[in-house]
């Protein structure tokens, strides 16, 4: 049983979709903890509400690295083997990925790499984009530059405010990032370049 580690800064919805897939029995994995850099984040309530244990370590004026140190510290007394971000608001350090070497994953809200960064989907808007999505993939020190796992399309409507679009996006969102996680807890991801294969 392979067991993740869960950051976050924020609302925690995909955190909440991956726990629901652990516990509905679909992915042969367990959340050992869920770590947040915010106080304020109702992804840590929605852990405790979960029964998953929850952690806040607060990152505000630490040095990244002794930060990054201090939080693989963290997972690593955890047991954890895959960490998860999910709307964790931080770059990480060469000696966080160099920690959990192709075992780190990030959800992001375009299809990368166009519109990496802040506000993906006002991004998408703004640019006139008639479609856009999201994306999971492998964390490496740059930002939301990994090789990708999986990604989703989602079009853009005419009518679309940021509100609108992020909602659709998130929706997919929840699916992929599950469906990343299942392959990952599975081995069944092999990295060649920037490429990543799918095993049965
Ligand atoms: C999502 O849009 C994700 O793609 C981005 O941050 C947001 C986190 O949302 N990285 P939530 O906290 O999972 O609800």
């Amino acid at each position: 049983m392979k067991n993740l580690g869960i950051l976050l800064s924020g609302r925690g919805s995909n955190f909440e979709a991956i726990a629901h897939n652990l516990l509905s029995g679909s992915i042969p994995a367990r959340i050992a903890v869920v770590v947040s850099n915010r106080q304020d984040a109702a992804g840590l309530d929605r852990a405790r509400a979960l029964g998953i244990e929850a952690r806040c370590l607060p990152s505000k004026g630490k040095d990244r690295e002794a930060y990054d140190r201090e939080l693989v510290a963290t997972l690593q007394s955890f047991g954890v083997d895959i960490v998860c971000l999910a709307g964790f608001m931080r770059v990480l350090s060469s000696t966080f990925i160099r920690a959990f070497p192709t075992r780190i994953l990030n959800i992001h809200p375009a299809l990368l790499p166009a519109f990496p960064g802040l506000e993906a989907q006002k991004q998408a808007l703004d640019y006139g984009v008639k479609f856009t999505g999201c994306t999971v993939h492998l964390v490496d020190e740059g930002v939301d530059t990994g090789p990708i796992i999986g990604q989703a399309v989602v079009p853009v409507l005419d009518g679309d405010t940021v509100e609108s679009l992020s909602a659709r996006i998130l929706k997919e969102e929840h699916r992929i990032y599950s469906e990343a996680v299942r392959l990952v807890v599975e081995e069944r991801i092999r990295v060649e370049g920037r490429r990543v294969r799918v095993t049965s």
